[in-house]
């Protein structure tokens, strides 16, 4: 029997090459070894994104770049959250298990508060929703980032307090968080994300890549831009790299201009596959693994209901 690996992503916004290098990629490289599932989790991105056409297109934009990444649909189950509606069903259950205490921890709900803004009740309990996109399909290992840590303890303890109310029947998952995968840069050194503008575009034309590239900060006076060499360390080894940047030492142009091409040589047959994809096939492909996954998501439930004593 193979282990259940479970993963989601939140349809909120453009892909970068962190997303490729951190999410994508490491996917890519592990689901066929295990039983896979594959979550787009829209229901996530209604906390922070309120625009219908916007989440729609990033919904298909993700099982487009999973796929152009090398993932394919009849080897996993791909879904969307949404069209599963088992997944609120639970995260109900499960907020009902939950201390409130408890949640209050939660690092996006704290960090929200914070900053002083306010933060919608769907935020609060997002980890309960996110336990239930665990719990739901027996999930053995779910692979993150370190940000998520914190999320899958969630879904444990989730687990274990259901069970010990109603009886064992929920699955305690594991975070898998690969020490290997790197922390993609930005272009201005910190973190590539979204949320900071410092984002190279995965699958963008040439000319946005480009652009990004070139907007690389580099400090003056440096042999070796740190922020162009962070960036190349992803696609090529130190070795590889070595004699380039011994010959243009403080040729910044010229190593951006490299670092472009090498960057492209990666994206460019990916581009290609996820321009070459309908937005017809993107929808068929997810109606049919969410189709799969209510099958198996629908099953646990009827052991849930049953333990709690609903319907
Ligand atoms: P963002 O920070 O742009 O909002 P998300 O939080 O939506 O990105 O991340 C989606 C996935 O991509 C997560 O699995 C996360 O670990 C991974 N990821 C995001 N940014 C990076 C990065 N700079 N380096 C490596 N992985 C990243
Ligand atoms: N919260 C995750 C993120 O922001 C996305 C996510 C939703 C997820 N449900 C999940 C990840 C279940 C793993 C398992 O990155």
């Amino acid at each position: 029997m193979k282990k259940t690996y479970l993963t989601g992503l939140q349809p909120s916004g453009d892909l970068h090459i962190g997303n490729y290098f951190g999410a994508l990629k490491p996917f890519a490289d592990a689901y066929e070894q295990y039983d896979s599932v594959l979550m787009i989790a829209d229901y996530h991105a209604l906390t922070s994104l309120k625009d219908a056409t916007e989440l729609q297109k990033q919904v298909m934009n993700i099982a487009r770049a999973y796929i152009a990444a090398g993932v394919d649909p009849d080897k996993c189950i791909m879904f969307q959250q949404s069209r599963v509606s088992q997944h609120t069903e639970l995260a109900w259950i499960l907020d009902c298990v939950i201390p409130v205490p408890y949640l209050m921890q939660g690092h996006a709900y704290k960090d929200k508060v914070a900053k002083g803004l306010e933060a919608n009740a769907g935020l609060f309990t997002y980890p309960m929703l996110m336990a239930a996109d665990i719990l739901l399909y027996d999930a053995d290992l779910v692979p993150v980032g370190e940000d998520q840590r914190q999320h899958v303890e969630y879904a444990r303890e989730a687990a274990k307090k259901f069970n010990v109310a109603f009886g064992d029947t929920l699955k305690e998952p594991q975070e898998l968080i690969d020490k290997n995968v790197a922390l993609v840069p930005g272009t201005d050194g910190g973190k590539m994300s979204k949320s900071y503008g410092n984002t190279v575009p995965l699958f963008a034309p040439r000319e946005e890549l480009q652009k990004a590239v070139m907007s690389i900060v580099t400090g003056s006076g440096d042999e070796r831009p740190e922020n162009v060499y962070a960036m190349h360390k992803l696609v090529k080894s130190e070795e590889e790299l070595a004699p380039l940047y011994e010959e243009n030492k403080g040729k910044y142009k010229a190593l951006k201009d490299a670092l472009l091409e090498d960057l492209d040589a990666l994206i460019a047959p990916m581009r290609e596959r996820y321009n070459a994809i309908s937005d017809t096939e993107i929808l068929e492909i997810i109606e049919k693994g969410s189709e799969k996954a209510r099958e198996r998501a629908e099953t646990k439930m009827e052991q849930v209901r049953k333990a709690v004593g609903v319907r």
